[in-house]
Order: C-alpha cells, then structure tokens, then sequence
C-alpha cells in the first residue's frame, strides 16, 4: 500500500487492526522517522484504544488498554537479548502467554525474542509524506 500522509496511515493501521486474531504478535520494520509509532497510534484506534499512544524509546514498553491489552515495545535502547530476558518480557513474545497484542519497533535488537511473530509491516520512506507499507502475514 501506499500512504501519502499521516492520516492515511492511522486509516491503513485502523482497518488492519480490526483484521487481527489474538493473541497477535506484530513486528514493524523502517527506518527512524518511518512512521512506526504512528502505525501503532492507528492500530490502537482501530482496535478500540482511546489511550494516547507515546514512543516508548525510554521506557521500552507501554500499554494500553484496547478490546485486549496492547503491548507497545520500542527495542532500540535495548543494550542485549539478554536484558530482555531480564526484563521478563518473553511473555508478550509468544503466543502461549500472550493475552493481546504485541507489536515491536526495532525488532532487530532481539531476533530470538520476536521469532514466534505472525504479521511483519514494513515501512518505507519514499518522500517527506509518502510511505510504503507493506503486511506479510506469516506462512
Ligand atoms: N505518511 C506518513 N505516515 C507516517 N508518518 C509520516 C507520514 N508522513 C510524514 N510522517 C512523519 O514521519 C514521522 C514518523 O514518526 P514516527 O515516530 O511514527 O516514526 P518511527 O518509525 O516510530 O521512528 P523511530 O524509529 O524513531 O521510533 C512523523 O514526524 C510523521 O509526522
Ligand atoms: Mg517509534
């Protein structure tokens, strides 16, 4: 898809949270300044949240309340997979113990804590406004 400002991608977000099944784990790809924590703002919309939704750079995780609960990580100051593990964050990273959502920016910074995911959503920065999404969904 294609989103040529900030409203468009709330929209794409929106509808696409309504789609989900849980417990559901998304991991979003893009570089800074993508447009990652403006996708999670729209998924919490579209998934009943009316929570003000906030990068969670310095506190690696926020919650809000939607249908279920959502679990906003931010991975980028996250110093080792093993601080996640410290932080005790493996329960929002499969489907056994999840109860929500679970969608992860920067999930490079932990690749064996995000392997059970089930959609990836790619973000592209192509001009000022306008961004590439693109949704794999697994298998
Ligand atoms: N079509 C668009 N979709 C999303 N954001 C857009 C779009 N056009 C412009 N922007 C701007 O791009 C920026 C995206 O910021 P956002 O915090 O969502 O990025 P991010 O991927 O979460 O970055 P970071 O890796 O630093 O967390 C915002 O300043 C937003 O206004
Ligand atoms: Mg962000």
């Amino acid at each position: 898809m294609v989103s040529q400002n900030v409203k468009q991608t709330i929209n794409i977000a929106s509808k696409f949270a309504k789609s989900i099944k849980t417990p559901c784990i998304i991991l979003l790809e893009g570089d800074l300044g993508a447009g990652k924590t403006h996708f999670v703002k729209g998924f919490a919309k579209g998934y009943a949240s009316k929570q003000l939704v906030t990068s969670p750079t310095f506190t690696i995780m926020n919650l809000y309340q939607g249908k279920k609960p959502i679990y906003h990580f931010d991975l980028y100051r996250l110093e080792s997979e093993e601080e996640a593990e410290i932080l005790g964050f493996e329960e929002y990273f499969n489907h056994d113990s999840l109860n929500g959502v679970t969608l992860v920016e920067w999930p490079e910074k932990a690749k064996s804590l995000v392997k059970d995911w089930d959609y990836k959503v790619q973000i592209n920065k192509i001009d000022e406004d306008k961004r590439e999404i693109v949704i794999q969904k697994r298998g």
